[in-house]
């Protein structure tokens, strides 16, 4: 089979690592890709938005299999498109990608189906946006409707944050039409964890449970990123708990997406808070997560491509998807002044040097003579796989140290368990 990569981050290169595995899989295309794709195969320069040279491309090389990583596609509607012209791809339709899409529409359809979720309401009306917040006071968490490149959601401590980020969102409009409309909710206390789960639109596989790493620096400090790391699974994901999180919360979500006549196909990301009433929903995404991607698909214990033709032909439950019972840590190597403004164009040196059990993952990074050459604010994703927690941790470790380049930073405390952040002596 040929098979196309939409999408250029470490997700793509890790998603491209596992197709890579599989023996059904003769060329392997990423568009854009980067360096590290393009070992495993050709990349092609085109933007992972621009479906219409997507399609071409998929038809110019005969691709069977189409897998797309990131959401901004999604909610764009390449599924449709290539479905339209017989080509396969995976990942959920335009009206399905909603979930991620449309925060107002994932909103109503968890509360319409009482699917746990922090309390709250959708406002097409700022003047009544205003009276709510007034209303409730704070804590509140105001959020865009639609996708704002992870910047559209403000939790607010008081009340004046509240209202400066509803106006940001509804005067200012800095979001442009993704905050048109605001969803509006109560501050949900927990600790959270990513969910994923293959799905046909009807049935599951196993779920996978991962945690990811949003500010900058050690100890939660600094801006918010797009993931300064990752690990799984996380040390309070348990049977039980998965069991839970898929009865209460996946399944209902996939059969209420059949019912509104949108059945989602592909993989479903849930962002759960697990609260003291139990596990309740921040936000579905409608693809793997970056950086967790780099850390779950690792531990996928069957074949991608058998995972995604299941999925085409209706039947998740034929690819056997098992998780193995290894752990993964996954750093991110970022450039200096990244989330902010940052240089490019820096070699990076000892890559070949990671051992066999750390996994290189590239994001930012280009081919310039030959070599590679740092070409983002994330640059790299380098995951240690181990039998537990603390062995993955090491090997993730023992690999950042060897790999250099100008201005890297990385946080050292991917992986450390919350006390222990809490209380470095202990
Ligand atoms: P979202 O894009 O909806 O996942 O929101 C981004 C981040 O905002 C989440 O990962 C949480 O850290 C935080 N967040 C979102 N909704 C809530 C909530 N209701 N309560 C507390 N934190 C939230
Ligand atoms: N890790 C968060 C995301 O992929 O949206």
């Amino acid at each position: 089979m040929n098979v196309l990569v939409i999408g250029g981050g470490a997700r793509e290169h890790a998603i491209a690592w596992k197709l890579r595995q599989s023996p059904r899989v003769e060329k392997l295309f990423v568009a854009p890709g980067n360096a590290g794709t393009a070992s495993l195969g050709t990349n092609l320069p085109i933007w992972a938005t621009d479906i219409p040279s997507l399609l071409k491309a998929a038809r110019d090389h005969a691709i069977d299999l189409t897998m797309v990583g990131p959401e901004a596609p999604l909610a764009e509607g390449i599924v449709d498109r290539f479905q339209e012209r017989g080509l396969p791809v995976f990942g959920p339709s335009q009206a399905a990608a909603r979930i991620e899409a449309s925060k107002a529409f994932a909103k109503e359809v968890m509360q319409r189906s009482g699917i746990p979720c922090a309390r709250g309401e959708v406002f097409d009306s700022y003047p009544e946006a205003r009276r709510f917040i007034e209303r409730r006071g704070a804590p509140l968490v105001v959020k865009a409707d639609g996708l704002a490149a992870g910047k559209g959601v403000t939790v607010a401590a008081t009340e004046a944050e509240a209202m400066a980020a509803l106006d940001a969102c509804m005067v200012e409009r800095v979001f442009g039409p993704a905050g048109e409309r605001v969803v509006i909710e109560e501050r949900l206390e927990g600790r959270e964890v990513s969910v994923f789960a293959f799905t046909d639109g009807q049935r599951l596989s196993p779920l996978v449970a991962a945690c990811d790493y949003k500010r900058a620096y050690d100890g939660d400090h600094g801006p918010n990123t797009g993931g300064m790391g990752s690990y799984a699974p996380p040390e309070l994901w348990s049977p039980s708990l998965a069991r839970d999180v898929e009865y209460a919360i996946l399944r209902p979500t996939i059969q209420a997406l059949a019912r509104e006549g949108c059945p989602y196909r592909g993989v479903l990301y849930a962002g759960l808070m697990l609260t003291a009433e139990g596990p309740k929903v921040l936000e579905f995404n409608c693809r793997l997560g970056d950086p967790e991607a780099q850390v779950v698909l690792p531990l996928l214990e069957a074949d991608l491509v058998e995972v995604a033709q299941a999925v085409l032909a209706g039947d998740v439950s034929q690819a056997g998807v098992r998780w193995s019972q290894k752990a993964c840590v996954g750093v991110v190597l970022a450039s200096e002044g990244y989330p902010g403004s940052y240089q490019r164009g820096f070699p990076i040196h000892g890559l070949e040097a990671a051992g066999p059990d750390a996994l290189v993952f590239h994001a930012g990074t280009r081919l310039s003579n030959g070599s590679v050459v740092s070409d983002g604010g994330r640059v790299l994703t380098i995951v240690g796989r181990g039998t537990d927690l603390a062995a993955a941790r090491q090997l993730a470790y023992r690999a950042v140290e060897g790999v250099r380049f100008q201005g890297a930073f990385h946080r050292g405390d991917i992986a450390l368990l919350p006390s222990r952040v809490a209380d470095p002596g202990a």
